[in-house]
């Protein structure tokens, strides 16, 4: 593309005429002469960019020219070349089937309960028009289906479930075109809080724009969006959230349209852009999107009770009830259509809002909103034949005006792979894998930067569980009960490092919805997301290892000196990173914080409860042994134990200790040391006051710790770590469609 792009530069300088017929938009003004049309299929986005650039190398013979100049609209004086079409969409869902969590609106008469009341049909037949330079508004009651409709034409519903067609110019869109093209908008603003506007955008810029095109230039197109969504006095001042204060709501209203729009996309779509926001701000946002539309594109929208100066700026009108269309027009035409009706609308009313009413007071009646379905009906093919006589509806094949569009500076992304990649592939992804994962990195880095408290709280709770154990088992003896009291130890300090994970379980979700957002259209690619989110999270990691080995080795006196407190650093370290593997796993997989931290803390007690310390390996019956093995804090419990049992000159019970937590440790000690000396007698070997009975490893031996190595168990630790994080991508490879069944 920046080839493409410096060649305009370059032709430019040669020939800087204009056209009448040229489009000015985002300040570049691009002039491009059709080519000629070859093929009806649907071509891939692949193809597409290759001709783009072939339109580019011949620039100048061609007569393309670019100008950089300030933004206007001349829509009107091209000839239409996007008409996004929907015929007959029906789409019904069964009504067994559980989704709490992405509608909780259950109304029965909502939308259509289907005839054995088990099916429910949101979408009934709704049919309509989108054109370029338009837009196009789906209006109704709660519930009536807006949200539904915009799924069906974003492609977001499974082709198998949608019933009717959509179409681009006449063509079918494959999902993967739809995904290229498109833009979609959802309802709730899913931003990285500790961002300023500005990042926030310059991150989506990163993500969404080719490699190839040059920083400045990104920025450029950042300052650009800036300037035309508004934000310009905003630029500087962090998203915020609850705990920050931020932009207001209408500002971050615009900054979410501003992510999904640095591209540049053909069709874009909304769901309630304006809700939440006061009339002025939603004003505002509309106008934005008429400008959108004005420079090429086809924005399709939801809203909820527009204002009368909102309307103004609505080109078409879709009112849904219960998933059936009631009107289908220009805004205009409501009156009219209204009085033909039989209920005209009162001078001086708001003409949506009487419309709204009007529905939903038939809703309520008997017939239902039946009659006024299918006076629309008639109504529409009665429109249809008085506008027979117009030019067929799609000058353009879908593969010309995707060419014409791309040429006019429309659709930044994906194309790098304009010249090299296979023509048959769709460019999917902007960039390829390392700056992904650089860019992501950069941006976690950022906003976690901004927030200090978050790693602070993690901290203060190692610190704080150090110290208490620190003091509980302050310097323990090598006695039997001090034997104990280090088992005690192992096991409550090494499941800590797991329960402190569980700590970060928020953010993550908090985080996956701003991923499932941002994959949804290609920002990147999963794995690189996985990679960034992995690096990001490691050098915490170590910090809270140094605190809680350096809190706790030296206060318990546990073993080993130097080397010791190096080997116990370095498995308090592969705790951390499997326990924090495992809960970023968990929040791939888990939806909701209170299930997640219920099913953190039940397997973690499991874990704990099979790790060797409750009860020994060897007593641990045959058909729960998996469990034993599956167990995380079995490792690293093992591991420390190793690291402080391991030596054999040390002796942990001498002579008479062996009698403690026995009926003999209650007699007194001149009474003991006959009894050793009995003992010695009988059994043949010399037992003094000094013998040592038990040394360290007779002490793992004990608690059936014989099968690994500490090094083993601090690798197998690591590994688990590693195979969380490859569980994770999988469960967003699979999770996280975006998609309606
Ligand atoms: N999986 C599902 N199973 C059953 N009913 C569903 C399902 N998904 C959506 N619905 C129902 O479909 C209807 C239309 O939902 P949709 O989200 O499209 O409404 P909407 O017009 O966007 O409403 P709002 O204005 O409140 O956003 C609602 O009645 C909703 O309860
Ligand atoms: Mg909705």
């Amino acid at each position: 593309m920046s080839r493409f792009i410096d060649k305009l530069t370059f032709a430019r300088a040669n020939s800087p005429m204009e056209e009448p017929e040229d489009i000015a938009r985002n300040g570049l003004l691009i002039h491009h002469h059709r080519h000629g049309r070859d093929g009806t299929h649907s071509p891939t986005l692949g193809q597409l960019f290759k001709r783009v650039g072939d339109a580019a190398a011949s620039a100048d013979a061609d007569g393309v020219d670019l100008e950089l100049g300030p933004a206007s609209s001349a829509a009107s004086s091209r000839p239409l070349s996007f008409l996004l079409t929907f015929t007959d969409l029906v789409y019904s869902v069964k009504n067994t089937s559980r989704r709490p969590f992405r509608c909780a609106r259950t109304d029965p008469v909502a939308a259509g309960a289907g005839a054995d009341g088990r099916t429910k049909t949101l979408l009934d037949g709704v049919s309509g028009e989108a054109r370029e330079g338009e837009i196009l508004a789906v209006l109704g009651a709660s519930g009536s289906g807006k949200s539904t409709l915009i799924d069906a034409l974003a492609s977001r519903i499974a082709r198998e479930s949608l019933q009717g067609s959509v179409r681009l110019n006449g063509e079918a869109v494959d999902r993967k075109l739809m995904k290229s093209i498109s833009a979609y908008v959802m309802q709730d603003d899913l931003l990285y809080p500790m961002l300023t506007v500005e990042e926030t955008l310059m991150f989506s810029a990163e993500f969404r724009l080719p490699r190839t095109l040059s920083k400045s230039k990104k920025k450029a197109r950042v300052q650009q969006l800036i300037d035309q969504l508004g934000l310009r006095r905003a630029a500087g001042t962090i998203i915020g959230d609850e705990g920050h204060r931020g932009v207001s709501g209408g500002e971050r209203r615009r900054v979410s349209i501003g992510i999904d729009i640095i591209h540049d996309p053909i069709i874009l779509f909304l769901d309630e852009p304006t809700s939440g926001l006061d009339s002025t701000s939603a004003f505002m946002v509309v106008k934005v999107l008429q400008r959108i539309a004005q420079s090429g594109s086809i924005v399709v929208m939801s809203v909820h009770q527009p204002s009368s100066r909102l309307i103004g700026l609505l080109d078409r009108m879709i009112f849904l009830s219960r998933g059936q269309t009631v009107y289908s027009g220009r805004p205009d035409g409501l009156p009219l259509f209204f009085s033909e009706f039989g209920h005209p609308i009162p001078e001086n009313e708001n003409r949506t809002e009487f419309a709204l009413d009007l529905i939903r007071e038939l809703e309520a009646s008997p017939t239902g909103t039946k009659p006024l379905v299918d006076f629309n009906r008639s109504w529409q093919t009665v429109k249809l034949s008085r506008h027979n006589a117009l030019p067929p509806k799609s000058p353009t094949t879908l593969k010309d005006a995707i060419s014409a569009s791309i040429s006019r500076g429309k659709l930044v992304s994906g194309a790098t792979d304009g010249s090299g990649g296979p023509a048959g592939s769709v460019p999917t992804f902007a960039n390829p894998f390392w700056i992904e994962t650089a860019v992501l990195s950069r941006r976690a880095a950022t906003n976690s930067r901004r927030l200090p408290e978050l790693f602070g709280m993690r901290l203060g709770a190692v610190l704080v569980t150090g110290f208490i154990l620190a003091t509980i088992f302050w310097r323990l003896d090598n006695s039997p009960k001090g034997v104990q009291e280090r088992l005690g130890f192992f096991a409550i300090g090494m499941s800590t490092m797991f329960y402190t994970c569980a700590d970060a379980l928020p953010v993550f979700l908090q985080e996956r919805y701003i991923f499932m957002r941002e994959t949804a259209y290609n920002a990147y690619r999963r794995s690189s997301y996985v990679l960034s989110n992995t690096i990001i999270g490691f050098p915490p990691l170590v910090f809270l290892s140094i605190s809680f080995a350096a809190t706790t080795f030296f206060a318990v006196g546990l073993a080993g000196g130097a080397q010791g407190f190096f080997f116990f650093f370095l498995i308090v370290l592969a705790s951390f990173w499997a326990g924090s593997g495992f809960v970023t796993f968990l929040s791939g997989v888990v939806s909701h914080v209170m299930l997640g931290y219920t099913v953190v803390v039940a397997i973690l007690a499991y874990f704990l409860l099979f790790s060797g310390f409750f009860i020994n390996r060897d007593r641990i019956p045959d058909y729960w042994l998996w469990f034993h093995y599956l167990s995380l804090v079995k490792y690293p419990y093992e591991a420390v134990m190793m690291n402080e049992f391991g030596d054999e000159s040390k002796c942990f019970v001498r002579g008479t200790q062996m009698f403690e937590n026995t009926p003999l440790g209650a007699l007194p000690e001149a009474l003991k040391l006959s009894v050793l000396k009995a003992m010695s007698g009988s059994l043949g070997v010399s037992l003094t006051s000094t013998t040592c009975v038990t040394t360290g490893p007779d002490v793992l031996k004990q608690q059936g710790i014989t099968q690994l190595s500490k090094w083993d168990c601090l690798m197998v630790t690591v590994a688990w770590g590693f195979f969380f994080r490859v569980l994770f991508y999988f469960s967003l490879l699979l999770g996280s469609k975006g998609k309606r069944r």
